[in-house]
């Protein structure tokens, strides 16, 4: 019996690797080989002369200026550029283009330092390709992630006991300490600066944009700013503390139920703001706070006080740093955020500008109060989701079409494309992310967007990713699909598969409430990692209402250890990929909800997304009964909801799209497609081997 159950064990696992593929695997890469410039004449492919000459002159007129001030103060022998702001957002490209004014990169995440003959820029090796193409050749390119980092690049680069200058606003706190610690080892040393891009003209190049600072009505909202600061003074009470400096934008447009447009796809303003016990000060533009606003916050600009005790005090966006120095002053103890995933936490230079003494790192309260959606909120989520997937079921069933019908279609045509029925969707504001429409091997390139040097048709023979997500006021979308124009191969339907089983078993999960989110991502991965196969990207992380695409605090990644748990009304996405290269790529993604389940302790996660998998790229016989179930009744709420929807606003080439791609499958296997099936190949395999050692045995007990 024992031996038998030995046997069961080992011929699983053998059989199992029967039927695993394998595939080539993008392992990560160290450093990076400039193509561009082994190949010179590449670069008139990409740039032209004016422009290269142009950003050239942009570098020595930067080297002019730190010769400049070498000679008043300190000596500095080094710069560094970031693509931060003040606020360090995670919502835009490069947020005020000083990086991209000073070397062409226009990728988001990446710092870069210039000395007197060198210049180094450090991203992430997903965009490794795009700084190729849009660096000078003077450029180096290094790996965000990996050595040299930037101190141990810049020690060998300038002498001992020099000055490596940078802006201490458009660098986290922690980010500097980081790398003052760092540099001291190289025997080197940071020097505060103010911003020299700026001063020589790199801050006209971002146009300020022209919008007004709007109230998000608590009919979306569901909480007044009130009844949020007064939560947040709880905390910081609760906590000894007097003050909390907030720097996030995403964090302050919450707080207070403001949104602005000072960026394309996350609707928030610059600002600052300082709570404490008595006061509330918002720092920011004041000619684009709007009448409404003014009147929320029961402030009065004409004789710049508070009409009523309940108030926020509005000052001008520069105040704060003289604030700063004056209010801390009666402080005992003062919270300033710390770097929590998509939230850097406070500059170095709000940090140094109060007494280190009084100053409490830590995670904004903020962020989990943001990320627990209330009643309101959770319904404006689920209800932006049905018309988001009515705005891509439109979309799909119209590319399908046109496709028939003999048009061309490009990644950068079905971009444009893409937005215009999201646009006529009640409460849409625009986009909540860049679109990315990927086809065959351009797929296969992690976060890839269409790019006039890669734009490429979209055809019938390989898969077609589309990935995006619309701002609504009631709510944030973002959602991705694969689909397959033409006859999809095995191979296409595998890797599928493989990745929508992962999302079918997280939307079937119910689990224990301290469960933490990397916990979860084995078992999203779990498919792909039996067939020895995984993604080089997070599998997922909060999303906001009406607010960012990308929002703190969950971190769907193995590689990350969190201390806090899922909650009721935690709203994530979760996109799962598969990625060859040079040949395809795969990624589904959807919005999902935590939910409270029947039984006390136990908790459940709830799809929000409603838009049909690819059938065709479904290989059903890898399919459970239960996950068979899980899609059938998957594309029967489709059908209800976005059905529903999709015929009271007259969009029937869409609704008959939508039967069509939401038919029910055979959850039971035929005798044919059994004997295919990987179960029956065990199974086969298990009795053969049964067999075997039942003649073995009989031949040991005749000998
Ligand atoms: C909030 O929205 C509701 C319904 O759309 C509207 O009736 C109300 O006037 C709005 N309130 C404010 C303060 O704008
Ligand atoms: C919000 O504040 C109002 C007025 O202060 C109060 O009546 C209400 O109960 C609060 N709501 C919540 C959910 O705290
Ligand atoms: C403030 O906003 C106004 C109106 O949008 C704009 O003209 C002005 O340049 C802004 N000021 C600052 C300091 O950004
Ligand atoms: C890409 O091409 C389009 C159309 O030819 C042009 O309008 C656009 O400026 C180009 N974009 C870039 C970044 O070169
Ligand atoms: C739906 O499927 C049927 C049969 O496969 C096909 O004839 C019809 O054109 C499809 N309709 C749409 C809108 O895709």
């Amino acid at each position: 019996m024992n031996l038998s159950s030995l046997l069961h064990s080992i011929l699983i696992a053998a059989c199992l690797c029967l039927v695993i593929v394998n595939v080539t695997f993008a392992g990560s890469i160290h450093g990076i080989n400039r193509l561009k410039c082994e190949n010179r004449n590449a670069i008139q492919r990409f740039q032209n002369e004016k422009e290269v000459a142009e950003k050239r002159n942009r570098i020595e007129v930067l080297r002019n200026e730190m010769r400049i001030r070498s000679s008043q103060s300190h000596e500095i022998d080094a710069y560094i550029v970031t693509t931060y702001d003040e606020h360090h957002n995670h919502l835009d490209d490069d947020a005020e283009g000083r990086l991209e004014y000073i070397s062409g990169f226009t990728g988001p995440i990446a710092y870069a330092a210039i000395t007197s003959k060198s210049a180094g820029l450090w991203t992430e090796s997903k965009y490794f390709e795009l700084a190729d193409r849009e660096l000078d050749c003077g450029w180096k390119i290094f790996d965000i992630a990996d050595d040299p980092t930037i101190s141990m690049w810049l020690g060998k680069q300038v002498p001992e006991n020099s000055y490596v200058g940078a802006d201490p606003k458009a660098i986290p706190h922690q980010l500097w300490f980081e790398w003052e610690r760092d540099l001291n080892r190289e025997f080197l040393s940071m020097s505060k600066v103010k911003n020299l891009i700026d001063t020589i003209g790199g801050s006209s190049v971002a146009s300020p944009r022209d919008f007004k600072i709007r109230t998000q009505n608590s009919t979306f909202s569901g909480l007044s700013w009130h009844n949020k600061t007064e939560a947040l003074r709880e905390t910081m009470r609760a906590h000894r503390f007097d003050a909390m400096v907030v720097t996030s934008l995403t964090e302050i447009a919450y707080l207070l139920n403001l949104r602005g447009g000072d960026f394309r796809y996350v609707p928030v303003f610059k600002a600052y703001l300082i709570v404490t016990h008595r006061e509330i000060v918002l720092y920011t533009n004041r000619t684009k706070v709007s009448i409404e606003a003014e009147l929320m916050m029961n402030f009065d600009f004409k004789t710049n006080s508070c009409f009523k005790q309940k108030c926020v005090i509005i000052k001008l966006y520069n105040d704060i740093w003289k604030d700063l120095r004056i209010l801390s002053t009666s402080w005992n103890r003062v919270l300033m955020p710390s770097m929590n995933n998509f939230d850097l936490g406070v500059s170095e230079a709000i940090y140094s500008s109060v007494n280190r003494e009084i100053i409490h790192e830590r995670t904004s309260p903020i962020v989990y109060m943001r990320a627990q959606k209330n009643k309101v909120e959770r319904e404006g989520m689920r209800h932006a989701n049905i018309r988001d997937a009515v705005a891509l079921c439109d979309t799909l069933s119209y590319l399908e079409e046109r496709y028939m019908h003999g048009d061309q279609w490009t990644e950068s045509l079905l971009a444009q494309q893409i937005d215009r029925p999201r646009h006529e969707q009640n409460l849409n504001r625009g986009l909540s992310f860049k679109t990315i429409i990927a086809f065959g091997k351009n797929a296969a390139k992690e976060y890839y967007y269409p790019t006039n040097y890669s734009d490429a048709e979209i055809t019938n023979t390989n898969l077609l990713l589309i990935d995006s997500g619309g701002q609504y006021l009631d709510g944030t979308t973002s959602i991705a699909r694969t689909i397959h124009l033409g006859v999809p191969t095995a191979e296409h339907k595998r890797a599928y598969t493989n990745v929508l089983m992962g999302m079918i078993r997280l939307s079937m999960l119910a689990f224990p409430e301290d469960l933490k989110p990397s916990e979860i991502d084995a078992l999203i991965r779990e498919p792909l990692w039996t067939a020895k196969q995984d993604y080089p990207h997070l599998s997922g992380y909060g999303i906001g209402s009406y607010l960012s695409a990308e929002e703190s605090p969950i971190y769907i990644s193995y590689t990350t250890k969190h201390k806090y748990a899922l909650k009721d009304g935690y709203f994530f996405t979760v996109a799962p990929g598969y990625y060859k290269p040079n040949e395809f790529g795969v990624r589904v993604k959807n919005v999902f909800e935590v939910v409270n389940s029947d039984r006390k302790g136990f908790l459940e996660i709830r799809v929000i997304s409603l838009v049909p998998f690819e059938t065709k790229l479904i290989d059903k016989t890898m399919l459970s009964l239960n996950e068979k179930k899980w899609l059938n009744q998957y594309n029967a709420r489709i059908r209800e909801v976005v059905g529903d929807e999709l015929k009271r606003q007259f969009k029937m080439p869409a609704f008959y799209w939508l039967m069509n791609h939401t038919e029910h499958i055979r959850e039971y296997l035929t005798e044919d497609e059994y004997r295919k099936s990987s179960s029956y190949r065990l199974q086969f395999n298990l009795n053969y081997l049964l067999i075997l050692t039942l003649i073995l045995r009989l031949k040991s007990f005749i000998y």
